[in-house]
This record gives structure tokens, sequence and C-alpha cells, in this order.
């Protein structure tokens, strides 16, 4: 542990967005609850993620992050856990084949319950209260004493973590995840040039699947088409929850928090000697951080310099978000500042973030050709840099919900209204989301062949 850090040390820095809870008694009861309770993950494992991420940043291998905004607690269930996996594990085919390295599998899961909001208050109808804050905080509905952050919330958090990861698990090595099951995707896709070559790109892969079986090579006989590995990730926003769940490792004799593999900063926390780095630079954890248009960078800088001063590999992701039209901007620069520390990093790409607009008809959403077009541009700076787009991020669910506008199952601002479930910001539905890889696969072709001409 360096420079007297603890798992407590944050306590004495400035802290934003997290609440002030009424009774400290039940706080501290539950935070000593939560502090016996066993890690939901295990430091072996956050080690191995980082080594995975580590190849990333290589581009020898890409990182595929999703899920929901915020989980939430009345949305719990085998059946939307499922989807969400399913969706990708598919995504993941998909952009292995365009990638052609192994992609690296992180879910928004098990532990994404704590959210920043861009206002303290929310007015409905001349009403004030607090804002919702997530599930893990206070309540949804949007009554005053709903709003009253709860700490018996975290334990209710640690349990449904606990079997959304039970159930991963089980997924992962019990044969759901098998690669011929995974891929009987239905892309019902309109026609068009797009919908063309998506459906080319999904018949090569059925080919290859079926030459392998062909050449005898089987879920039976081969583990790595039956199984997958699978981790967890969520905004470690909630610091008196990361800080009940932070574990000594055994083996390294280092603190690890155990509320999820990857833990993030997000972008209105990450002040350089604010609380949540100061929590983020003491445990093993791979670290994620949001960068946005107001990242200077020289905060970039010291932010490296704190969260990963031994310059690791994998240790530290850096999570674009700037929104389409605005990559150019920023990337360059922040890129520069990543070269002039000599910083070993992994860029992703998160094009849900810098995105969000009121349609017409009054709903927060993200026209999804903004999200495809920040994609696009990310893809672009990185050629013209020569560093390597090492993954995306992206909210979405299994679920066929309309949150995002637009994809070739087109949905209008009108739709909007349909199935607008998301707890927090719009999500990609299934069908945006399988729509997003094919794209990215796309992308990965061209970042293929650039990677094979600077060897
Ligand atoms: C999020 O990822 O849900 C989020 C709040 O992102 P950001 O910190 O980038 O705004
Ligand atoms: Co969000």
């Amino acid at each position: 542990m360096t420079n007297g850090w603890t798992k407590s040390t944050w306590r004495n820095k400035p802290r934003i967005q997290m609440p002030d809870y009424p009774d400290q008694n039940l706080l501290a009861g539950v935070e000593g609850q939560l502090s016996k309770y066993p890690p939901l993950v295990f430091a072996g494992e956050v080690r191995a993620l980082k080594r995975k991420l580590g190849a990333a940043a290589k581009g020898e291998a890409f990182l595929l992050q999703g899920g929901d905004c915020a989980e939430s607690f009345s949305e719990f269930t085998a059946d939307t856990i499922r989807d969400t996996f399913k969706v990708l594990l598919q995504m993941a085919i998909v952009l292995t084949y365009g990638a052609k390295v192994p992609v690296v599998k992180v879910g928004r899961m098990a532990g994404q319950f704590a959210k920043p909001r861009s206002a303290p208050m929310e007015t409905v109808g001349g009403v004030d209260l607090p804002s919702y804050r997530g599930d893990i905080i206070n309540g949804f509905d949007f009554t005053a004493e709903s709003r009253i952050p709860d700490p018996n919330r975290m334990l209710q958090a640690y349990t449904q973590a606990a079997a959304s990861l039970n159930l991963l698990r089980a997924f992962s090595k019990g044969g759901y995840a098998d690669m011929h099951r995974v891929h009987n995707w239905t892309l019902g896709f309109a026609s068009g040039d797009k919908a063309e070559r998506y459906r080319e790109m999904t018949n090569r892969i059925s080919d290859t699947l079926d030459f392998l079986t062909a050449a005898g090579i089987t879920s039976e006989t081969n583990r790595d088409l039956a199984e997958v590995d699978f981790f967890t990730s969520h905004e470690a926003l909630l610091l008196e929850y990361e800080e009940a769940l932070c574990r000594i490792d055994t083996t390294s004799g280092m603190p690890v928090a155990g509320s999820g593999h990857l833990i993030w900063i997000g972008d209105r926390t990450r002040q350089p000697d604010g609380a949540h780095v100061e929590f983020c630079t003491g445990v093993q954890n791979p670290i994620g951080l949001k960068c946005g248009p107001s990242l200077s960078a020289d905060d970039l800088k010291t932010l490296i310099a704190k969260l990963n001063p031994e310059n690791e590999p994998g240790r530290l992701t850096l999570i674009a978000r700037f929104g389409a039209g605005s990559v150019g901007d920023h990337l360059p620069r922040l890129i520069k500042a990543v070269q002039e520390e000599g910083a070993n990093v992994l860029w992703t790409c998160d094009p849900m973030h810098g995105n969000t607009i009121k349609s017409s008809t009054g709903y927060k959403t993200r026209p999804f050709d903004s999200v495809l077009r920040e994609v696009c541009e990310f893809f672009a700076v990185h050629n013209a840099e020569g560093t390597i787009p090492g993954g995306v991020h992206f909210e979405m669910t299994g679920q066929d919900v309309t949150e995002c506008t637009g994809g070739l199952r087109a949905v209008s601002d009108e739709d909007l209204s349909q199935r607008y479930h998301t707890a927090c910001d719009p999500r990609l539905n299934a069908s945006q989301s399988l729509e997003l890889a094919f794209l990215v696969a796309e992308q990965l072709v061209g970042r293929r062949e650039k990677l094979a001409a600077a060897m």
C-alpha cells in the first residue's frame, strides 16, 4: 500500500455525487455487516482480467463492455440477465470474426447500481425532490419517502449482485454459452445494403462453425467453443459500499475491490484529489476512467500517474465519451498526453454518454446514428494517430425496448413510449446492439490490416 493509503482514506477527500445518509447508526451497521460478507469476485480473476486488458491495449485482444445504465431491483429476473448475456455473447462472436483476436467480455452487470446525476434535485409538476441516485441509494418513485437514501439498499444490491454473478458463472461454464447455441440469432433487419453486408458476415461465421464441426472440432473436443470467461464491472461511485467489500488478496497481500472485476471512475467524479480517485489508487483491480470533453491533458497526466504509477499493462482503461462530431476535438489531444507520459493504457469508446438528447416526444434518448458515428470517429482518430482502438463500451439490454431511436428496425420518436423501461439512460435494444457489433466488426477489419502493415 503506497503513501499511507487504506480502504478508508477516501473519507479525508472531497466527496461528491454521494448521499448524505440521515441515519448514521444504520449506515454503520450495514457497513459492518457487508464487511463480513464474502467478496463477490476473487483476486485471481481480477488479475486474469488485467492480463487480458493488457493484451487488448496492444491490439492482441478487444474489449467488449456492456449492460444496463443502471441495474434495478424491480427488473431483476433470470430472463433479463440471460438475454443481456446472450446478446453480449452474440456481439462478441461478430467482433471476434472482425478482429480475429479474442474478445474480452465484461458486463455492466452484478453491481451497476449507483448513478451520478447532473442535478441534485428533480422537479415534477412544481414539486421538488432529491434526484434518484440508483436503487442502491434511493427509490425511483417520485415521493419524498422513496427519495431518502437508505443504507439497507446496499444489502439488497449485494444480494442481487451475488445472485446475478451466480447465474452468469453458471451460464459461462455450464453449456449456455456454447458458440453453436449463441450463433442462432435471427437478423430481423429490413433489406438494403447494410442488411445484406451483415447477412453475408453471418453466413461466413456459420460456414466457419460448420467447417470446424466437419473437421471434428466440436464443443466436446474443445471446451473453448463451449465456455467463456465473463467479467463484471460497475462505476465505483458509492464508496461506503466499495470500502465495505474491499479485501486483502492473500496471494499478493494487496487490497482488491471485491465488488466487481473492473471498476470505473465516472466523468463527474474524476477530480485528481477527490474521494473516488483516492479509493481506486489503492486497489489492484483494472480501473476504467471516463474521459469526457472537459478532461484536460494535465489532469489526465496527473490521473495516469496516480492510478497507474507502475505503468502496469491492463491496469488503466481510458473510456472516451465525447459525443458524435466532437471526438476529433478531444481525442487527439488526450492521445498526445498519453504518449508524452509513455503511458500504457487501453483506449475504448463509449458512444452513449456524449449523445443523449431529448426526443420531440419528451423522452431522454440517443439517436442510433450518432452512436454509430462516434464509434467511426473513434476508429478514424486512432488510425490517423497510429494508436490502437482497443474496445467499446455500451449501454444495452437483451430486451426489445424502445429507448434509442433509429437502427435498421427503426425506432421513431413516437415509438419511444411503447417500451421505455430504463431506470436511467436509454439503452440499445437487442437488434440495435447486434447491428452495432456488425459495424464495429467492419471497423476492426480495417484495424487488422493496419496492425498487420505495422508489423
Ligand atoms: C455511465 O456510464 O452510466 C455514466 C454515468 O457515464 P459518464 O460518467 O461517462 O457520464
Ligand atoms: Co448511463
